[in-house]
């Protein structure tokens, strides 16, 4: 069994929107981060997640009911990342906590956002005024889970109340207090109040991870010790320090900007990390040069290829696309799924496949396989299901045979290839050897048939039972 992580004398990448996704936090590891925390996600968010494991990347995701991943981990950092989420309800934040405690090293609840979304739902810095909340919130978690469980505040505008505080704080069984040395009024160029950060560390018996040096105290890793002395703490947070340069966590000195967004951005090609995030990670690092040729070039990116052309990593985007590509194809064999049954979501039994035109003789297809199949075993119909989602208006079809129901979690880019996808994970989880359908006819694929059960040759296509059900936008 794994150790439970330890928050002294440590060195933290801090929780941050936006920034703090899988590829940061790899690189913040790779240059010697001791622990890194994942971007602040609300509890009702998480709240409707469903747990993949995604075997192509080979990643846990938590993913939106609209399919967005909302939470992408790896086992590279299952013993170092903590998970952040804002929370103002301890059963909700419970159940959250439990959904993803298997996959992470430790739990923070965020106590110190100031910004009106999170504090209009009583979260983040408006728990700072609720203790009582705090405490039910803390206790819950620390009894419900097997991880440490943690909390980031901010400091009071008195010293007494902020030890008061932190004193209550730590009756709960928390592993370690995050002080962000700044009042909630107090905006990121404000000094840093390191008597304050200090004087809790003092009052209390766990670690105390100093925070808010970045702008005018830590630069190198030189500086987070100086840091860490300075609060007399036990560990250090950075935040802006390492947006603007992760490297700032390596003991031999910062890298130049330009290597470590390369860094950077082959762990977002290799994570499939949304483009838009990446390109927003690059341009905080890119600071005041996001102005600059290559600023300009990474502002204008679409997508992860057009930012592979900003950085000339042509070469790696296509040799990363290709090894997935062949790690998915790996997957999809038929001989590898024919037994294996990926998961039942509901009353759905689900596969991680694609339709491959190639696997088919020509004019043949799943569909046609199956409702043969369906035919011989006297059978209704299979009937298909299919909708389409808003962001990337990409399908994903159930088929329904026998009153069971069948789908691909992958989607498709076309609803015919849906269509076919699904009933390939029907023909495969049942059992139905494809080839034999068609081997009747004298050991050569039917081919007179359509899946409709119509003549190969009449008119191409006619609706499909089911076409008429098809929900647009759902999800
Ligand atoms: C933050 N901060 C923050 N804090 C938190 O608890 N959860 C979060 O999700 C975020 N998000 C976030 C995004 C960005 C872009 C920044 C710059 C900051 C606050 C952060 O963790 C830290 O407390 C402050 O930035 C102060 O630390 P530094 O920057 O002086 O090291």
């Amino acid at each position: 069994m794994a150790s439970r992580l330890s928050f002294a004398n440590i060195t933290a990448l801090a929780p941050m929107v936006r920034v703090g996704t899988l590829p940061m936090r790899l690189l913040a590891l790779d240059y010697g981060a001791d622990v890194v925390y994942c971007e602040e996600l609300i509890d009702i968010k998480m709240a409707q997640c469903r747990r993949v494991e995604n075997e192509v990347l080979q990643t846990v995701d938590f993913v939106a009911p609209d399919d967005r991943v909302m939470f992408r981990t790896c086992e590279k950092e299952k013993q170092r990342v903590v998970f952040q989420m804002g929370t103002a309800d301890p059963d909700r934040a419970l159940a959250v906590a439990r959904l993803v405690e298997k996959d992470v090293a430790a739990i923070d609840v965020n106590m110190g956002c100031p910004k009106e979304y999170s504090t209009k739902g009583g979260m983040g810095a408006a728990l700072l005024s609720d203790p009582d909340k705090i405490e039910a919130i803390l206790r819950k978690l620390v009894s419900g889970v097997s991880v440490p469980v943690t909390c980031k505040i901010r400091i009071l505008p008195s010293l007494e109340d902020t030890l008061t505080l932190a004193r209550r704080i730590e009756k709960t069984g928390v592993a370690a207090v995050a002080v962000h040395g700044r009042f909630k009024d107090e905006r990121p160029r404000h000094p840093v109040h390191c008597d304050y950060i200090g004087a809790v560390a003092r009052a209390v018996a766990v670690p105390v991870i100093a925070n808010g040096g970045s702008l005018d105290l830590v630069k190198t890793h030189g500086d987070i010790q100086a840091f860490r002395v300075a609060a007399g703490a036990s560990s250090v947070m950075l935040a802006r320090a390492a947006m603007w340069n992760p490297s700032v966590f390596r003991s031999a000195g910062p890298l130049p900007l330009h290597d470590v967004m390369i860094q950077y951005l082959k762990y977002a090609l290799r994570y499939d990390n949304h483009a838009f995030n990446s390109k927003y990670c690059l341009c905080q690092m890119l600071r005041d040069k996001v102005e600059s040729a290559l600023g300009k070039r990474v502002q204008a990116a679409q997508n992860n290829q057009e930012l592979s052309e900003a950085f000339d990593l042509v070469g790696v985007f296509e040799e990363t696309q290709a090894a997935l590509e062949a790690r998915r194809d790996a997957l999809q064999s038929p001989e590898r799924l024919r037994d294996h049954v990926i998961a039942v979501d509901g009353d759905v039994t689900t596969m991680a496949l694609k339709f491959q035109r190639r696997e088919y003789p020509p004019q043949l297809t799943p569909k046609m396989f199956l409702l043969e199949w369906s035919r011989r075993q006297k059978l209704e119909q299979p009937t298909y299901q299919t909708v389409q989602r808003a962001q990337d208006r990409a399908f994903q079809s159930t088929v329904t045979v026998e009153n069971r129901k069948y789908r691909s979690s992958l989607w498709e880019k076309s609803k015919k290839f849906a269509e076919q996808a699904s009933a390939v994970v029907c023909l495969r989880a049942r059992g139905i050897p494809e080839s034999h359908v068609g081997q009747e006819n004298g050991g050569r694929p039917h081919k007179r048939k359509t899946e409709d059960g119509r003549d190969v040759g009449q008119e191409k296509r006619t609706k499909q039972t089911g076409d008429g059900e098809r929900e647009t936008g759902g999800s």
